[in-house]
């Protein structure tokens, strides 16, 4: 038995999983490869990447050579496709997806905002096109938008809920469970919304669900609500081919529930992270002195913003948490041993499988 297979247009995926893009240096080349490799699809993060420290170069400039150096790697570690996560906060979002059909990469995946201009930045080339969405509102916007401007609709959908990782498309109060959303009712608002383009347009749009996904039984379940597949990102950290320091993933492997907070980031979004002593000054309001390295994010002042996320997450993937913090998803706290990604992704597949088939079995007697 086999869990069925994620098709994007012609891009198809054996195992319906994407690694969700993680920045900053999270998912790199060799996560992403690895994922690749075993037949569901990687993706590499392009937010805060380049040298700091290469002091004649911009970060515009920095940040495109080290994209494309890890496009270019990642195409070295895996002969399949895998995507690239491109946030649309970034201030050289455009210059990113460039590179990114340039190198044609299998897809290109955009959050942190609406890219309602993508189509016109790719034109016909080939990568499939997934902006991820928190809700069915932020997808018809989009499909609508699209169509009207370029006679072009979105390849998938990615559906992300309030327990994700990273920044959140939620308000502080929705993303805290104060005000409470659930990942299952914005799946099944995108399928139903995706189902009207079918009819009237006949072009599948699969949605592909993420945030709190931890076990085979979730995916299953989000297969069973109408999802395609599923994008996880907090189970990936703790693998062998995650590139951050040990440090990072023992934040993981120690966490409690209670040490999961959401902090309102200079991006002007929530982003739920690890508690520590740099995360209680950023909470106590503490202003920190900075020189901006980065200029990365178009919502960020530098001038008023009291520290540097991208700095900080810089020194998290490094190793010092005393001046940083990592960011994760809200079951972060379950993860109790660094495994490989072939051993995730075979617990992932097995659990799902019997799931899967439980599920429909019990449905259609
Ligand atoms: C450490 C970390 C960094 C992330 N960075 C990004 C990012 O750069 N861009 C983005 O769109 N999503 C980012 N995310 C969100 C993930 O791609 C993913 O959709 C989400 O975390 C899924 O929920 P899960 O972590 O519970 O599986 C990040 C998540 C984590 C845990």
């Amino acid at each position: 038995m086999k869990l069925p297979e994620l098709v994007i247009g012609d891009l198809k995926i054996d195992i319906p999983i994407i690694q969700g893009g993680m920045g900053v240096r999270v998912s790199t080349a060799s996560l992403a490869s690895a994922v690749s490799n075993e037949g569901a699809l990687g993706v590499i993060a392009s937010v805060g990447l380049g040298e700091e420290s290469k002091e004649d170069m911009t970060y515009e400039e920095r940040s495109k050579i080290a994209f494309r150096e890890m496009i270019r790697e990642t195409k070295r570690l895996t002969n399949r496709k895998f995507g690239v996560n491109i946030m649309y906060a970034l201030t050289n979002y455009d210059d990113l997806v460039n590179i990114a059909v340039e190198e044609e990469v299998g897809a290109i995946i955009t959050g942190a905002g609406l890219p309602l201009h993508l189509p016109a930045l790719v034109k016909n080339s080939m990568p499939k096109l997934i902006p991820i969405v928190s809700s069915a509102r932020a997808a018809e916007i989009i499909l609508r938008t699209w169509f009207k401007r370029y006679q072009k609709l979105p390849d998938a959908f990615i559906v992300e809920g309030p327990l994700a990782g990273g920044h959140l498309g939620f308000s502080y109060s929705e993303a805290m469970g104060i005000e409470q959303i659930f990942l299952e009712d914005i799946v099944g608002e995108v399928v139903n919304l995706v189902k009207e383009y079918k009819r009237s347009q006949n072009k599948e749009i699969p949605v592909i669900a993420a945030g709190g996904i931890f076990t085979g039984a979730d995916i299953a379940q989000m297969l069973k609500l109408g999802a395609s597949g599923v994008q996880m990102a907090t189970r990936f950290v703790c693998t062998s081919e995650c590139d951050v320091s040990e440090k990072y993933k023992e934040a993981y492997l120690k966490c409690k529930q209670e040490d999961i907070v959401v902090i309102l980031s200079p991006a002007g979004m929530p982003a739920r992270v690890i508690k520590n002593e740099f995360v209680e000054r950023i909470q106590a309001g503490e202003k920190m002195k900075f020189e901006c390295p980065f200029k990365c994010l178009k919502s960020c002042d530098p001038y008023s913003a009291n520290y540097c996320i991208a700095q900080a997450l810089v020194n998290a993937y490094r190793g010092n948490l005393d001046e940083g913090f990592a960011m994760c998803g809200a079951n972060a706290y379950r993860l109790k041993e660094i495994v490989s990604v072939k051993e995730l992704i075979y617990e992932l597949i097995e659990q799902s499988i019997k799931e899967f088939y439980k599920i429909k079995n019990s449905i259609s007697k």
